[in-house]
């Protein structure tokens, strides 16, 4: 197996969060475990910040990374010494000989390992799942899929035929992008579908990242899979498909045009509809929770379910005006929430600064707000039925986890050790919600410095840290 030596990066993945996955799982009629003091697991970790972030953000929970790449296991355990975490383990071992006991993991993540090994680590991933995965855990795994995937084949095809196989790495990602950019403006019929098609795929990643390049479009195994395949594989090993991690990536949760055409043509059955929306919107990437077989999936949703959890704003609010408010959700899209209750709890939400609301502490404000007296009676399910409508459009998640942070900067803040490691090397930050936040130059700079032992002046940077969530004291 060859290994490509460009750094995927110390990404870390929001909607791979336990808080997420057992609030989905909430959603769906399950009881999942507390996440505050759950054992989790990630495969094929990397150099491990995904999990690593999660351990510093809940300290109670206990953590495992394994990757069989030593260099990248090296690169995680000194991280985790650097920040003086003690509630996770590295571990450098293959996904085929992991020798975990039955039932030792709460929450099990594979992110962008599935599609990207061979057909045997995609059996011992399943098999690693059905075997650790508690009775009622939650795993997340994501992967490239069809359709989506058959024109990026062809981009990933024409990349490959640019890159010499005895160059290295380096020089492959941009022998293959000088080759790429050479060819579209010579392509010979431009405006067919061919043509067309090709400089859609192609053209953005002429100004993509080197490691981005080399791992999704150079690298030697990349096999996107059909849904309806993976769910297969997925009923083969005794797991049973439960949702999207994203809530709006549901089809369970669309309403409008696309919910029609599903009703109209991809009957009742989950794994068919969910198939049907991935052809109705060329779907290229998943991220699927799956759970035992057995257990007790419901798809009918109650308000009950939604009250216990807490919410976290995850949308960038843009523009607000009395009526109508401009936000970007967390993968790009922008538009503008004119409902008077939605934008009613993005206002709350904004005031209570980054730590997670309880759900319940919506009900009273928002039935005085909206002058719903006479339905007070009513307030929790109203509020349920809000909350949803906003997690499924991408503004807010609910989450059921109490991450650890605090809304306002002591006089000696200190920020978390992670982000402040992260902040020597980028200005793309982790903060305690999981979520990644750009930084200018002067807050990447600033995060630095809050280690808790200076005394420190407010000002705009701290504000900044404080209201994204960075701040642990
Ligand atoms: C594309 S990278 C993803 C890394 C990380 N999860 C992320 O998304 O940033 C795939 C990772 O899976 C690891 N991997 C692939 N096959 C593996 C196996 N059989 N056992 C353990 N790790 C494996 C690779 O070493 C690599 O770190």
């Amino acid at each position: 197996m060859t290994e490509p030596d460009i750094a995927y990066g110390d990404l870390t993945f929001q909607d791979s969060h336990p808080g997420q996955l057992a609030a989905v799982a909430t959603l769906l009629g399950l009881t999942p475990p507390p996440v505050d003091t759950a054992r989790i697991l990630e495969l094929g970790c990397g150099t491990g910040f995904n999990i690593l972030a999660m351990s510093q953000a809940l300290p109670s929970a206990h953590c495992t990374g394994i990757d069989y790449s030593p260099v990248q296991i090296q690169r995680a355990q000194t991280a985790a010494a650097s920040i003086g975490a003690t509630n996770i383990e590295f571990r450098c071992e293959s996904i085929q000989d992991f020798p975990a006991p039955p039932a030792s993991f709460d929450y099990i993540i594979a992110h962008g390992v599935y599609s990207w090994t061979s057909a045997e680590t995609r059996d011992a991933l399943m098999t690693v799942v059905e075997r650790c995965l508690a009775p009622n855990g939650v795993a997340y795994i994501s992967y490239n899929t069809y359709p989506g995937w058959r024109s990026r084949i062809v981009a990933r095809d024409i990349l490959t035929f640019f890159a010499q196989p005895g160059a290295t790495p380096e020089e492959r990602v941009r022998q293959s992008r000088e080759g790429a950019a050479r060819l579209i403006p010579a392509i010979t019929n431009p405006d067919s579908l061919y043509g067309q098609t090709l400089q859609a795929e192609v053209a953005p990643l002429l100004n993509a990242p080197d490691y981005y390049i080399a791992h999704e479009y150079l690298v030697e195994n990349n096999f996107p899979t059909y849904f309806q395949d993976f769910a297969a594989h997925a009923g083969r090993f005794n797991l049973q498909y439960l949702a999207e991690s994203r809530l709006f990536a549901n089809s369970f949760v669309l309403g409008g045009d696309l919910r029609k055409a599903i009703d109209d043509n991809a009957g009742t059955d989950i794994l068919r509809r969910e198939q049907y929306l991935d052809f109705l919107i060329g779907c290229c990437f998943r991220q699927s929770l799956l759970c035992h077989s057995v257990a007790p999936v419901s798809r009918e949703i109650e308000a009950e379910r939604i009250l216990p959890l807490s919410v976290s704003l995850t949308a960038e609010i843009l523009d607000t005006t009395p009526e109508a408010w401009r936000i970007r959700t967390h993968i790009g899209a922008e538009f503008t929430v004119d409902d008077k209750p939605i934008v009613q709890v993005l206002a709350l939400l904004r005031q209570h600064g980054p730590a997670p609301v309880p759900a319940h502490a919506f009900i009273q404000p928002v039935i005085e707000a909206l002058g719903m007296h006479s339905l007070a009676a009513l307030g929790g399910t109203i509020i349920a039925g809000i909350l949803l409508a906003g997690w499924s459009r991408g503004l807010w998640i609910l989450r059921a986890d109490t991450p650890s942070l605090v809304n306002a900067a002591s006089p000696n803040p200190l920020a978390c050790p992670l982000a402040r490691l992260q902040a020597q090397q980028t200005n793309r930050c982790t903060n305690r919600l999981h979520r990644t936040v750009i930084l200018t130059p002067d807050e990447q700079a600033f995060l630095q410095q809050l280690d808790g032992t200076r005394e420190v002046a407010p000002g705009p940077a701290l504000a900044r840290l404080a209201a994204e969530g960075f701040l642990i004291a």
